[in-house]
């Protein structure tokens, strides 16, 4: 179930300030999108919302932590406030903890399942039951990774929110096609965006992360795919209705091993 004609329609993304979320913003924009840019961080989100404006968009940016449900409510709120609705809801905004399990702390857990899994589920909270109500269809996008397919040693805690949010997409997928709105679940490898550097957006309540962004991500990042291509991925996605918007076809094979792997397994009982 895609959407054909994103002219005119509402698109808001969590994350929209920086790296994936601001090229999805460029490209529904591109489309004649008005877009809500949600996002934690405000002067990025100053400078996305005057970047998009200056383009000829119209845009508005709230400031909004995902990981609190009232923040997403409030976020949610002022979004109605700016452009009346809501149909594409992009649940985008992620943070990528690094380190060995055994090494990692409760607070680690606690920051990564609260942005990247509940900030998708209060997401879901804020916005599905208005994109039901206004009755025009609509869809849903939640950023997940080939780490929500694939398990990536270091990075422990980022696959388990992955894999959650792939299992979310799934379930909502099917909840939602009765009512003519479509899921979509975007899995990219590297992106050249700044997520190696996101403890610059860690709550001082838990206390530090590292001094340092990851060193292994930082390299992959630098020379990887420029986040444009990720929001053409995205719109055409959305517009064919796909559940799985895979932006990099290279990772198929190692996704074929897993699943290979599993079907042996299952066979061998
Ligand atoms: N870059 C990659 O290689 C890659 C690959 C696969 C998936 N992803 C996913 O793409 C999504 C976007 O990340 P990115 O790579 O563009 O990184 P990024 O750091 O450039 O952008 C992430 C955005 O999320 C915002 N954010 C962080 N915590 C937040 C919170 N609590 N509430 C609201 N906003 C918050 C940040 O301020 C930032 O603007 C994430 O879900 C990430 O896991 C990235």
């Amino acid at each position: 179930m895609g959407m054909e004609d994103l002219s005119g329609k509402v698109a808001f993304i969590t994350g929209g300030a920086s790296g994936i979320g601001l090229a999805m913003a460029r490209s529904f924009a591109a489309e004649g999108a008005k877009v809500v840019l949600a996002d934690i961080e405000v002067g990025a989100l100053e400078k996305a919302e005057e970047e998009l404006r200056a383009a000829g968009a119209e845009v508005s940016g709230v400031k909004c932590d995902v990981s609190d449900p009232a923040s997403m409510a409030a976020a949610a709120e002022a979004a109605i406030e700016a452009f009346g609705k809501v149909h594409v809801l992009c649940n985008n905004a992620g943070v990528a903890p690094s380190g060995a399990i055994d090494e990692t702390t409760p607070e680690d857990w606690q920051w990564c399942l609260g942005v990247n899994l509940m900030g998708v589920v209060h997401g879901i909270q804020a916005l599905v039951p208005r994109i039901k109500a206004q009755g025009e269809g609509g869809h849903v996008v939640n950023t997940a990774s080939v780490a929500g397919l694939l398990a990536l040693p270091t990075l422990g805690i980022y696959t388990a929110t992955k894999y959650a949010v792939v299992g979310i997409s799934e379930t909502l997928r099917a909840e939602l096609e009765p009512v003519g709105i479509g899921v979509s679940v975007l899995c990219p490898a590297f992106v050249k965006t700044r997520l190696a550097d996101s403890h610059r957006n860690r709550p001082a309540a838990l206390g530090p992360g590292p001094d340092e962004p990851d060193a292994f991500m930082t390299t992959s990042l630098a020379t990887a795919t420029e986040p444009e291509v990720i929001g053409e991925c995205v719109v055409r996605g959305v517009k064919r209705g796909d559940l799985y918007i895979f932006p990099h076809p290279d990772f198929k094979i190692a996704f074929q091993g897993r699943a290979d792997s599993i079907l042996e397994a299952f066979d061998n009982q």
